[in-house]
């Protein structure tokens, strides 16, 4: 533990890594690797109580214990039962083993899970004789292990439940994103804190509550506990300071244009719910309304928007009349606005009738999705090609 240098891996939703790896160089992170799906990184043991912390994009820290190759199950199981786990957490505490694999050539996954398990206990027995116990609900400690063709790679998970559960969440509605998903979407965006931003289908608020606790530096972290504080030799006092040093830095009075609306008032009430417990309320204007009939509250702004997706073919056949409306809505009310839209539906940018400047595939969760750029400029402004974002055959009607 005294070493000071270790190796973390920050798995993100596929799509953000390189958002996640400018948030690792601002955190002083070293050595900063993205690879699909997450980040590699070095630095200071409390570098992962900061990253736990501040981090809007990572699922989670990863604590890379040891990597080794491997040919079979008894190296595994060799690699796991010599390693010192006593230092790390005590055999009163509860464990659980994840394991998750790419290209490993071994039968089966769940076999190497238990030998993990096996060894970690019998590493245990050996020396405290005593083993701890398996808790595959609630562990104390999480111990993942990553397979690669060749190389088995033992982390200790620093942050227990994911960090999208920032806690503020207690009203829920149906399918809200991810709430590491909905703050990279708006960095990726490029959103400013001095630019108006509305999310005219805004179900729970989850984009505009990033936005806002973005802006005001808060933490997503703060106030909820991590599996960090549960290893041996956590230190309270700096995690205290940590904290503290993190409070002393935000900016709540910062002023912001941030607007949300839905059609669906039990949607808007969780949203007005989520902004209060957060102290919101007066930061984010909520209404109740169909985008289709709301004018933009400014001349200019970043909308910000994850629509409904068709699941069923009823719905699916909606959306294809929605869509177009919705597109003449964004020309007509939103010119001068730069809007982005996230959506598993392929159909978006033919649908709303306009080129979109820019296309970012992001998963949520396994679900492939597209984030589009539309810029929305007047008709004075179409000679650029990357602004020209309305199609052809919309020329003359915005
Ligand atoms: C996928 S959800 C948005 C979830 C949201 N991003 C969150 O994290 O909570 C889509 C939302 O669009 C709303 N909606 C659908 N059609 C609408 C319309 N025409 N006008 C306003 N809201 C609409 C639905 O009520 C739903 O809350």
């Amino acid at each position: 533990m005294s070493a000071p240098h270790h190796l973390f891996f920050a798995p993100c939703p596929s799509g953000l890594e390189a958002v996640l790896v400018e948030e690792l160089e601002h955190l002083g992170a070293m050595t900063i690797h993205a690879t699909q799906g997450g980040v590699s990184f070095q630095g200071s043991f409390t570098l992962g109580y900061h990253v736990n912390l501040e981090s809007r994009i990572a699922s989670r820290v990863l604590l890379q214990l040891s990597r080794e190759n491997y040919q079979d199950e008894q190296d595994i199981y060799h690699a796991t039962r010599d390693f010192p786990w006593w230092e790390w957490f005590s055999v009163e505490q509860t464990i659980k083993v994840k394991v998750q694999a790419k290209k490993c050539p071994l039968k089966s996954l769940d076999f190497v899970t238990l030998r993990i398990k096996d060894a970690v206990c019998d590493a245990f027995m050996k020396k405290k004789q005593a083993r701890p116990n398996v808790d595959t609900h609630a562990p104390d400690i999480q111990i993942m292990g990553f397979l690669d063709d060749q190389t088995f790679t033992v982390y200790l998970d620093m942050t227990g439940e994911p960090l999208f559960k920032r806690g503020w969440r207690q009203a829920r509605i149906e399918a809200p994103l991810r709430e590491n998903l909905a703050a990279g979407l708006v960095k990726l965006s490029g959103w400013t804190k001095d630019q108006a931003l509305v999310d005219p289908m805004c179900g729970g608020g989850t984009i505009l509550i990033e936005a806002a606790q973005m802006a005001r530096r808060v933490a997503p972290g703060l106030g909820r506990g991590f599996a960090f504080q549960k290893f041996r030799g956590f230190d309270a006092r700096l995690w205290e300071t940590i904290c503290r040093a993190s409070i002393a830095k935000q900016a709540l009075t910062t002023p912001l244009s941030l607007y949300g609306s839905d059609r669906n008032a039990a949607a808007l009430q969780v949203a007005n719910t989520n902004c209060r417990n957060l102290g919101l309320s007066e930061t984010i204007t909520l209404q109740q309304g169909d985008v289709l009939h709301l004018q933009s509250p400014h001349e200019e702004g970043f909308l910000i928007t994850n629509p409904p997706y068709g699941i069923r073919i009823g719905e699916y056949a909606e959306l294809a009349k929605f869509y177009p409306l919705f597109g003449d809505v964004l020309k007509k009310k939103y010119c001068g606005w730069q809007a982005y839209i996230f959506s598993s539906d392929r159909r978006v940018p033919k649908m709303i009738r306009l080129l979109p400047t820019k296309k970012t595939p992001l998963f949520n969760g396994d679900l492939e999705c597209r984030y589009y750029e539309f810029k929305l400029v007047s008709g004075g402004h179409r000679k650029s090609r990357r602004t020209a974002s309305v199609a052809p055959e919309e020329m003359g009607k915005a």
